[in-house]
């Protein structure tokens, strides 16, 4: 196999990793992605990042070990803590010639930067991503901007529930988007994997001139380049799709049918190994 025809990871905690799946598929139609949901561990956004760190390593490690070309951390919390560390660089190294990771983050404060015009910037998150600070320091670094940060806890069980569209998903946007009215931002990060479906909302809540950056849309235009710019594109024929899942009893058929807008046909269930000393400790 050419190293161009190897597919391209897309890791996430659960389900909301298909917001950047639906985008790379739709632009990269030659290409063959490899979806890894860890569903037996989401959701990532409330737990420690010492925790999401040990689990985005485990399974990125599994990703490289099937060779794919890159692998895209599609979730926001994973990519605040765990796409830091050398340690992550060194696991993925270990198997096989190094695999380029991208995470949402740099892309996503890219097209922040590019977009806003009095450099006040909003940023969107789970607790975990906002807590990390990855956004905020990454945009400070630029200079001359000014960051309001805000947690977004009940938007994920919200999305998933199907309640986007809700009058309950309006009155508990309208509330956490408050402090970024107060500060009157002029461009907001969605740093989560769910919150471009909850756009119209925000977008109502948020009014008229605000840009609203989706880093699913972000990170599209960055795996590109990347590839790229490294002779690995795939110009011809049509990719395929894997579904890995930590756990294939759960929710994700139905929530990945209305995130994509069709079934997926085939799921295949994964043990990284992540749960082993665990296991063995209650055992
Ligand atoms: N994928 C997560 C993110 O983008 C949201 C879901 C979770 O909390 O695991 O931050």
């Amino acid at each position: 196999m050419t190293s161009a025809s190897r597919a391209i990871a897309v890791f996430d905690s659960g389900v909301g990793g298909l917001t950047v799946f639906r985008a790379l598929r739709r632009r990269l139609p030659h290409e063959s992605l490899v979806y890894f949901g860890d569903t037996a561990h989401v959701p990532y956004g409330t737990k420690s990042a010492e925790t999401v760190r040990r689990l985005t390593r485990a399974h990125l490690a599994f990703l490289s070990r099937r060779r794919v070309k890159c692998a895209v951390v599609a979730c926001n919390t994973a990519s605040a803590v765990a796409l830091d560390g050398a340690a992550l660089d060194r696991t993925l190294n270990g198997h096989g010639p190094a695999v380029p990771i991208i995470g949402v983050i740099e892309p996503g404060v890219r097209m922040a930067l590019a977009r806003t015009r009095s450099g006040r910037i909003g940023v969107l998150g789970t607790s975990t991503t906002i807590a990390s600070g990855a956004y905020q320091r990454r945009l400070a670094a630029a200079g001359g901007v000014r960051v309001t940060a805000r947690a977004c806890p009940l938007f994920v069980p919200l999305i998933e529930a199907g309640w986007a569209d809700h009058p309950v998903a309006r009155r508990i946007a309208a509330e956490y988007v408050a402090p970024l009215k107060a500060a009157r931002v002029d461009t907001v990060i969605l740093g989560c994997t769910h919150y471009p479906l909850i756009k119209p909302v925000l977008g109502r809540v948020l009014g008229r001139g605000v840009e609203l950056v989706d880093s699913a849309e972000a990170v599209e235009m960055e795996v590109e380049r990347i590839l790229a710019g490294r002779g690995l594109l795939c110009r011809t024929g049509s990719g395929h799709d894997t579904f890995f899942l930590t756990d294939t009893g759960g929710t994700f058929p139905e929530i990945a049918r209305r995130f994509l807008g069709s079934p997926i046909r085939r799921l295949v269930r994964v043990d990284t190994g992540v749960d082993t000393v665990r296991d063995a400790v209650r055992a």
